[in-house]
């Protein structure tokens, strides 16, 4: 079949290099992709967000299946507009696409359907002085998140009152444009963070990987929210006991809802876990893969994912099973040193063939453009280095070697990815 991936980062990556190891996958395109996507895939030169282009696209050139990376386009209604024309599509519709896009929406479906989550209340721009009231009667630490898309930055984890009503009154100042027009003010919750992936068809769910990301930008979870600088894949806190609970609590019961609602869903949800004393609750949903988990899940795993993606989109799933390497996957983001703010582009990067070259060593690229037969750095997060091993320890060794093998003074990475994870538990067995 034909694939077509919309997006551009070392996520979009990973799916292309895994599309084209599919037996079933003759082509992959990629949507607008970038130098590094190019060397596995064909780049057709249209953005994730031009929706209407890239229908037109999928229908001349006869696309089979159209996998979409980022939430925008399906935000936005892609998969509606695709499914509309005849083509195939793997992402959820607009509707089902707001337990991402709507966090109060995904918070009042947990309400009305028993679904494990922090205690919430949802506050409109016209009720500041009541959410400024709530806060305060509940105290810190407590958690202020803006209800729509806010690029990972609408999240605050207040440790004081002060906190939190400052970024109270920044969502409703305007800070995240509309997505900040209501606010959700949710319980602090106490535990391990840990995300499970499961590709869904509308009714049935299959576990593809578990992660932990790692989301602030310096060593020791210091510094500003980012898209995430590194991730591990299983999630050690995810054994395969919890794993069941998860799906069993709020993966399946999160199917249901959506399909009682009359908005299925199909495409890969990505649940964001707290894994406290009272069991997992869910943080939040995402409506894709996660960026950098994608590039940690994928190579873990052993079924083909052509073949899952076209059961998910035909709704086969439920005579499907997904199998993982009982592996470790490591990933690195390598940044633009000023990333998550603005940064320079066009510095090079060096000694990229030699880290690719390093044992159990995958690079998966975000933002490089090809210049003289040079590597150019062309935004903020560039490259995830991925080492992978049979256990933790050696993913990570191998992946900061490949790392400590690229020239880049312009660049920076974490150093202490999986440090945590390693230091708290001498690996304990896990699954997914
Ligand atoms: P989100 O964008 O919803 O994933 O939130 C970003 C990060 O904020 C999460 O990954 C958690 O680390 C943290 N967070 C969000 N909600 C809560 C909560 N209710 N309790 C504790 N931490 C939270
Ligand atoms: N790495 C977090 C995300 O993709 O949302």
């Amino acid at each position: 079949m034909r694939v077509l991936v919309v997006g551009s980062g070392a996520r979009e990556h990973a799916l292309c290099w895994s599309l084209a190891a599919s037996p079933l996958v003759k082509t992959v395109r990629c949507a607008p992709g970038n130098a590094g996507i190019a060397r596995d895939a064909e780049v057709v030169p249209i953005a994730a967000e031009a929706i209407d282009e890239l229908v037109g696209y999928a229908r001349a050139e006869r696309v089979d299946l159209v996998v979409v990376g980022p939430e925008r386009p399906l935000v936005l209604g892609l998969v509606d507009r695709l499914v509309e024309v005849g083509v195939r599509a793997v992402g959820p519709s607009a509707a089902a696409a707001r337990l991402e896009g709507s966090k109060a929406f995904a918070k009042a479906l947990c309400a009305r359907y028993g679904i494990p989550t922090a205690a919430f209340r949802v506050f409109e721009a016209s009720q500041q002085a009541a959410a400024r009231a709530f806060i305060e009667e509940h105290g810190a630490p407590i958690v202020v998140k803006a209800d729509g898309l806010a690029a990972g930055k609408g999240v605050t984890v207040a440790g004081t009152v002060e906190e939190a009503v400052a970024a109270l009154e920044a969502a409703f100042g305007g800070a995240f444009g509309e997505a900040g027009a209501r606010v959700v003010i949710e319980e602090f919750l106490e535990g391990e963070e840990a995300s499970l992936f499961a590709l869904c068809d509308g009714r049935d769910a299959l576990v593809i990987g578990t992660a932990q990301d790692h989301k602030r930008a310096f060593d020791g979870d210091r510094g500003p929210n980012t898209g995430g600088m590194g991730a591990c894949s299983p999630a050690p806190p995810l054994t395969p006991a919890m794993v069941e609970r998860v799906m069993a609590e709020i993966v399946r019961p999160t199917l249901a809802a959506m399909a009682a609602e009359g908005t299925p869903f199909r495409g890969i949800l990505y649940a964001g876990l707290m894994l406290g004393a009272a069991g997992p609750k869910l943080v939040e949903f995402n409506v894709r893969m996660g960026d950098p988990e994608c590039q940690v899940v994928l190579p873990r795993l052993m079924t083909d994912l052509g073949q899952l993606l076209l059961g998910a989109a035909d709704g086969m799933l439920g005579r499907m099973s997904a199998r993982l390497y009982p592996t470790h996957a490591l990933g690195v983001v390598l940044a633009t040193r000023g990333y998550p703010g603005p940064v320079e582009r066009g510095s090079e990067l060096r000694g990229l063939e030699a880290a690719e070259a390093t044992e159990g060593v995958l690079l998966f690229h975000a933002a490089t453009r090809r210049e003289g037969g040079r590597w150019l750095a062309d935004g903020g997060r560039v490259l995830t280095v991925v080492g992978t091993g049979a256990s933790l320890a050696e993913a990570r060794q191998r992946a900061y070697a490949a790392v400590d093998r690229i020239d880049w003074p312009q660049g920076y990475c974490r150093r202490d990815i999986g440090a945590r994870t390693l230091a708290a538990a001498s690996e304990p067995m896990a699954s997914g």
